[in-house]
């Protein structure tokens, strides 16, 4: 059986109302938060990539007179004149990252439409538009392959394996043999990449927009040819990145090496239409599962195995069968994944990578499988409940996926639904229910943070992560209330500086698990300096006491075998010492790839949806979602909840709306936009019910706290996809679902 969670100290349960709101909200509505283009510097010159309008050739001439003879022109920038640039070394765990190798213009060889050929340079923004638009570039070109239907020359690899699939497959007498396609989907978060580089003569000052500066410091170091100390990598505030800031991209190196040369700030905003093919995107994917079973429901073998495109130059895996090998009970598994090259940009994670395409997959072939079952999609789930991990063969630290389905099936009223396609009517429109489960991993990387305790009676936690937008800045206040008693009013939380401490990645859902390790260790290194200063003469306010007497409770000092009410305010300790603070750095161990791991560590959910559709009018919507999340302890329900929430909406998006296309003939992303490239608005949102079970999973860090930022989108789209299929009859295995599909 899953193993029982502990339950938390009493002292840490606080936070009871959940109505914590965003302590980064008044400088963001107010305008005054300050993200990577924002920053304007005295003689700043604006950089503006010429984008290569072929997939697949060399660059034979860059034709540069008229461009140059432009007003404000103060460099053009390509393969001929970029100077150094190296590329990364292999990475050492999540510092050296980068998707897409090459430094820009290392060759003239074009790969994929869009690729930066030159940068022009110049002293409005203006003027480098008109001016990169006047550079004439000569190809040669051969057709570009960005066809969709995915084969691979190489040799899969095997992610997991376990008895012997193939035969149990071949004699079961229950079958489904289906191939499931997720298309190409592009990041689009509000906030544009963008650099602004400020090269001072010996060091580099880089505002970024980044979901990992220590990465992004070294990824950029190494390329500029400069040691680490010599870049500093900002930034403070993130308008989303959903994987696409991860690391680094090209323009980065641009608006640095131009600022190097040119002794002048050099800012570079990529454009929406770029976003869609300089920054990554969620690769195709295509996915066969084959899953036997017994006539009863009893799995016999699963197989996954899966294809997704990468770019010519870069080996991008998107991981498909990331939950296929601990999902459910059974004895023979295989699961194989496989790259297909095309002539597009280097793909990258986005939200959920590997798991969300993948549970797509998986879960659509197990609502399949119920419906050859004559079965309900729970009831089958709860039948192949895995008592360990039987990839890993471990226990997990904290599993409840049956009590998320049951919860689930309460609060959607799953007992009410007739299985017959098209059989449930309200309201003159046919109902479909559809349900899924969905996972996400759950680890925590190293950290590092200092913690000060000050005279003012002000408290300081600063670390080198980012807060992306999902509230870390918010959730550290949290970690440091839990732990000390010091409200949000008066804790300063500095983030997203690679100056602070190294800290982890805004990825994975794992910040907010990778942080509370590390501030508790800072936490409570500072409040041991802080009874050093309150025992040390001749200032003491404990004299003739010892630093182990000593206890921290609510903002006070007091004796051990004292109440706290009795105990002194930190700041009067301080003040009376006249030390302006007690520090603490901390730091912790990461969990990710550890060899000596015991547990499965994975948060878990079920996905309930209600699609409403009309045939005379060929209307389909999404008319309910109820989601229950097993993701540890929730540290602040408000944002956690807005985390499920958004994640639901994109993966209404994923369901119905998003796919990149690419124009077969020249290789370019065609519904560059955010008119073409549709995503769910406000109008295709339903009322989403979102519930914690809030087991805290005291495996993966002290307060029990798994992440919140990945889970909410799996599984979506295969309780859409199935829900259609219970109004329409129509299963729909290539997404996104098209209204001509269900015709
Ligand atoms: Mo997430 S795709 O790890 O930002």
């Amino acid at each position: 059986m899953p193993l029982a969670s502990p339950t938390l100290p009493p002292q840490m349960s606080i936070n009871p109302n959940g109505k914590q709101p965003r302590i980064d909200g008044p400088v963001k509505v107010t305008g005054s938060a300050m993200y990577a283009s924002d920053h304007n510097l005295p003689g700043m010159l604006y950089a503006v990539p010429v984008c290569a309008t072929i997939a697949n050739g060399k660059i034979t001439a860059l034709d540069l007179t008229s461009a140059k003879a432009m007003p404000g022109v103060k460099a053009i920038y390509h393969h001929g004149n970029i100077g150094s640039l190296f590329r990364s070394g292999p990475p050492q765990g999540f510092s050296g990252v980068i998707d897409e190798k090459r430094p820009p213009f290392e060759d003239e060889v074009v790969r994929y439409y869009g690729q930066y050929v030159a940068a022009v340079v110049a002293l409005t923004y203006e003027q480098a538009i008109a001016a990169a638009n006047a550079v004439k570039v000569t190809y040669s070109s051969s057709a570009p392959d960005v066809s969709t239907y995915l084969t691979s020359t190489e040799a899969p690899k095997v992610d997991s394996h376990r008895g012997d699939p193939d035969a149990a497959f071949a004699s079961a007498p229950v079958k489904v043999d289906q191939t499931y396609v997720t298309p190409t989907e592009t990041h689009n978060p509000i906030e544009l990449h963008a650099s602004v580089a400020d090269w001072d003569g010996q060091a580099f000052t880089l505002y970024e927009t980044s979901q990992a500066v220590v990465n992004h410091q070294n990824v950029m170091a190494q390329m500029l040819g400069v040691p680490q100390e010599n870049v500093r990598v900002i930034s403070r505030f993130l308008g989303s990145g959903f994987g696409g800031k991860l690391w680094p991209w090209p323009h980065a190196l641009i608006a640095a090496s131009a600022s190097r040369d040119l002794k002048r700030p050099v800012k570079l905003v990529v454009t929406r239409d770029m976003m869609f093919q300089n920054v990554g995107h969620r690769p195709q994917t295509q996915q066969r599962v084959r899953l036997a079973a017994t006539p009863q429901g009893k799995l016999l073998a699963v197989m996954h195995d899966s294809l997704n495109h990468t770019s010519i130059l870069d080996d991008y895996s998107e991981g498909c069968s990331e939950a296929t090998a601990y999902s459910y009970s059974v004895p023979n598994l295989r699961a194989t994944s496989a790259l297909a090259r095309r002539h597009v940009g280097t793909p990258t994670s986005m939200r959920g990578p590997g798991a969300v395409p993948g549970l797509f997959a998986l879960e659509s072939a197990v609502d399949e499988l119920a419906v050859a079952l004559k079965m309900d999609p729970i009831a089958l789930r709860l039948l192949n409940e895995p008592e360990k991990d039987e990839g890993l063969n471990m226990p997990f630290s904290s599993r409840h996926f049956i009590e998320c389905l049951k919860t689930g099936a309460d609060k959607f009223g799953w007992a009410n639904r007739t299985p017959g396609v098209g059989s449930m009517k309200k309201d003159g429109l046919t109902l479909g229910w559809g349900v899924a489960g969905c996972s996400w991993i759950a680890e925590r990387m190293g950290a590092s943070a200092s913690f000060e305790l000050r005279n003012d009676g002000t408290a300081r936690i600063a670390t080198a992560t980012q807060d992306i937008g999902t509230g870390t800045y918010t959730v550290l206040a949290n970690i440091v209330r839990e732990n000390t008693g010091i409200p949000h009013d008066r804790t300063e939380v500095v983030l997203g500086d690679t100056n602070l401490p190294a800290g982890a990645i805004s990825g994975g859902s794992w910040a907010t698990a990778s942080c509370i390790p590390a501030v508790v260790d800072a936490i409570q290194k500072a409040q041991q300096t802080l009874f050093g200063i309150a025992t040390a003469e001749p200032n003491a306010s404990f004299p003739g006491k010892k630093a182990a007497d000593l206890a921290f409770t609510d903002g006070k000092v007091h004796l051990k075998d004292q109440p706290a009410a009795s105990g002194i305010p930190f700041g009067d300790i301080l003040t009376k010492a006249n030390i302006r603070a007690a520090a603490g750095d901390g730091k912790s161990e990461g969990t990710f790839g550890d060899p000596k791991r015991k547990f499965s560590t994975h948060s878990f959910g079920a996905q309930f949806a209600e699609v409403t559709w009309q045939p005379e009018i060929a209307r389909l919507r999404v008319s309910r979602v109820v989601t229950v999340i097993d993701a540890g302890h929730i540290l602040n329900p408000k944002p956690a909840r807005n985390q499920i929430e958004g994640a639901v909406v994109m993966g209404i998006g994923m369901a119905l709306f998003e796919e990149t296309n690419y124009d077969p003939r020249f290789g370019a992303p065609i519904n560059n936009n955010l008119a073409d490239y549709i995503m769910a608005t406000n109008a295709d949102v339903p009322s989403i019910d979102v519930t914690f079970l809030d087991y805290p999973d005291l495996v993966l860090n002290s307060l029990g706290a798994r992440g919140v930022g990945e889970i909410g989108l799996a599984g979506i789209a295969a309780a859409i996809t199935s829900a259609v299929y219970h109004a329409t009859g129509v299963r729909v295995r290539e997404l996104p679902v098209r209204i001509e599909d269900l015709l």
